[in-house]
């Protein structure tokens, strides 16, 4: 199947573009490199352009003619979402209303979407189902859920076939190493742990140590990014025209920060300096998956997201591989 993947060249979707072409599909990458890498197009064709500009899909779609569409292109900063809230919702909400639109146009009628476990908000009930009411806390996790509902409705008026994919925390690399994450300024913690065991920086904040967890310190459901990548070459074998689904993407385990940050330290035989900081705001103390839909419903079952194996694929990204996939792509 010939799939554009709209945000291609970013983390998730530059992993889905690699697990795609190794199920024998073409991805062909649509991406602004607002936050995406050209190194990390590898698998299929590029068409550089705004998910916002339809023009520019409508020619990419002409001169392809994907069957299908997984949408990553949207920005993902959550505190970012609080200070500039209207652009989130012009590149999250506008952009899938655009590409929705460009795609009924075309006759494209299947799209995957990366939505996020962000839609919940702080959860009534552990671990998430997706029944859980999603009461989003901030902009993104909003802007997401939107985008949800767009597709929900866009299902029952014009037959499309879609499903939203709710990942928890997305971390890890590329077992071959061809891939991994890569954000300019990072926030997310098993990079920054990571960052803090080579040198780059000199020690991680903990936010928060007084929370109602095991350690006091956050618990989250680490899924590595392979599998998340799996999960989308699933989903686009069981979308049906006329519904709309969604399903959790996590491991049902939770890790601490401060579990996390012991294991780094074991794997990446450094000591790792941290330091305990005040809260940040919007964090939800717990955030852990039950993923059993999706493992029936698209027979989905995480295989590398193990955190010791979440954090020795990161850290070979970053001590081994990061510089000469780099490095080769620039030469
Ligand atoms: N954390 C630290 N120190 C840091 C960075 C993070 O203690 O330097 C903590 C955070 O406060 C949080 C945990 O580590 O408790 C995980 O933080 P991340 O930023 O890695 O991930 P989040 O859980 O905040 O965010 C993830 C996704 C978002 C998604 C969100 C849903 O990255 O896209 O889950 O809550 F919206």
């Amino acid at each position: 199947m010939r799939v554009l993947v709209a945000g291609g060249a970013g983390y998730i979707g530059s992993h889905t573009c690699k697990a795609l072409a190794e199920a024998g599909h073409t991805p062909i990458v649509y991406d602004s490199f607002h936050t995406g890498h050209d190194w990390a197009v590898r698998w299929g064709p590029l068409e550089h352009g705004d998910i916002n500009d339809g023009a520019g899909l409508s020619a990419a779609i002409r001169k392809h003619r994907p069957e299908a569409v997984i949408n990553f292109a949207a920005l993902a900063y959550v505190g970012e979402s609080n200070t500039e809230p209207t652009k989130y919702y012009r590149s999250n909400v506008g952009g899938m209303i655009t590409l929705l639109e460009t795609m009924r146009a075309h006759d494209i009628g299947t799209m995957v979407f990366s939505s996020s476990c962000a839609t919940y908000g702080v959860p009534a009930h552990l671990p998430i189902v997706e029944s859980t009411r999603q009461d989003p806390i901030n902009p993104y996790g909003r802007s997401k859920r939107m985008g949800e509902e767009i597709l929900r409705d866009a299902c029952a008026a014009h037959g499309l076939a879609a499903i939203a994919l709710r990942y928890f925390n997305a971390a890890g690399a590329d077992a071959d190493g061809d891939l991994g994450e890569e954000h300019d300024p990072e926030t997310h913690l098993i990079p920054l742990v990571l960052q803090a065991a080579s040198g780059v920086r000199s020690h991680i904040s903990i936010f928060g140590t007084d929370y109602e967890t095991q350690d006091g310190t956050c618990v989250r459901d680490y899924v590595h990014v392979a599998d998340l990548a799996a999960a989308h070459v699933a989903a686009l074998s069981v979308c049906q025209k006329g519904q709309f689904g969604a399903y959790n993407l996590g491991t049902g385990q939770g890790a601490s920060i401060n579990q996390v940050i012991e294991r780094a330290r074991e794997i990446t035989g450094r000591p790792i300096k941290a330091v305990a900081e005040g809260r940040r705001p919007g964090d939800p103390p717990v955030l852990v998956a039950d993923a059993s839909l999706a493992r029936t419903a698209l027979q989905w079952t995480p295989t590398q997201s193990g955190l010791d194996n979440v954090i020795e694929t990161a850290w070979r990204w970053m001590s081994d591989y990061r510089e000469r996939r780099i490095e080769a792509k620039a030469g």
